[in-house]
């Protein structure tokens, strides 16, 4: 089968011209990578190349040894996927070591794997670890209402948590273990690596100050669902603070209680304090 032919590509395009049209893209912002299944590398084993270059990850990832991924590249644009693919994404594979990768696919004017390339799979390699495998996507993207809050809360996890689980309802259904922050950090690098994946080892949901936020799924539909919540929930949070920054009535630590209770998910303590 051609790779464009395959499901799990159109879903990964689909994904990014979604995030595209959310405005959480501008210029090359952002990055998607999925941890592909065994049939699916089976499936399109007659395009994928042998001759790739390995190039050095940057961070060892033992776990991650021999898989494949669907990776956008660094420096390109979200809004150009739907229209050249191949030059905007690439499939690469692990070497034995986790170490190294090589392009198998794709990225055809001399591209390369987006930047962020070890956080996707440092975040991938915990994800593996704590989900036991059903975790195959992480997304990052410049979420514009996240990245305002970023710079009038206090930058910790129970606060993010709190006032994002307020905004909405639905939100401590979709994103019941929190939401982790890290403070600036320079990108593209192995600290930052660490710092995110982390978090990602008790969050599915990581933002970084004043830049983005990490997400991370089973699937496309559910990591573009989680990202999309907490944006939203970020958004009403923004309008409300610049209608009056104190709430006249709010859904309290009890109301949250009873609503684990009914949908049974459970809220840790920590994020139902007294304020
Ligand atoms: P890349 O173009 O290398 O993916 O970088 C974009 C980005 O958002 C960096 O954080
Ligand atoms: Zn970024």
């Amino acid at each position: 089968m051609k790779v464009l032919d395959a499901k799990f590509v159109q879903g990964f395009i689909r994904m990014c011209n979604d995030g595209w049209e959310q405005g959480w893209h501008e210029r090359n912002g952002g990055n998607l990578t999925y941890r592909m299944k065994k049939e699916e590398t089976e499936a399109v084993k007659e395009e994928l190349g042998q001759d790739g270059v390995w190039k050095e990850i940057g961070v060892s990832t033992p776990k991650l040894a021999g898989e494949y991924f669907l990776v956008t590249g660094s420096g390109k644009y979200f809004r150009n996927v739907v229209l050249d693919p191949e030059d905007s994404i690439g499939i690469v594979e692990i070497d034995e070591k986790g170490e190294n990768y090589r392009i198998c696919w794709g990225l055809v004017n001399d591209g390369r794997p987006t930047s962020e390339l070890p956080s996707h799979l440092m975040n991938h390699e915990v994800k593996i670890q704590v989900t036991g495998g059903r975790h195959r996507v992480i997304y990052h993207a410049h979420t514009t209402n996240v990245i305002a809050l970023t710079f009038v809360l206090p930058l910790k996890d129970e606060v993010f948590t709190r006032e994002l689980w307020e905004m909405a309802t639905e939100c401590p259904v979709v994103f019941p273990d929190g939401i982790g922050v890290i403070d600036w950090m320079v990108p593209g690098g192995r600290d930052i690596a660490a710092a995110t994946s982390e978090r990602m080892r008790q969050y599915d949901v990581t933002i970084w100050a004043h830049h983005g936020m990490f997400a991370s799924g089973e699937d496309f539909d559910l990591t573009f669902g989680l990202m999309h919540t907490v944006e939203k929930a970020a958004e009403i949070l923004v309008k409300m603070l610049s209608m009056r920054p104190d709430k006249q009535q709010t859904i309290t630590p009890q109301n949250f209680r009873d609503l684990a209770a009914d949908f049974k998910v459970t809220l840790p303590e920590k994020f139902l304090y007294e304020k």
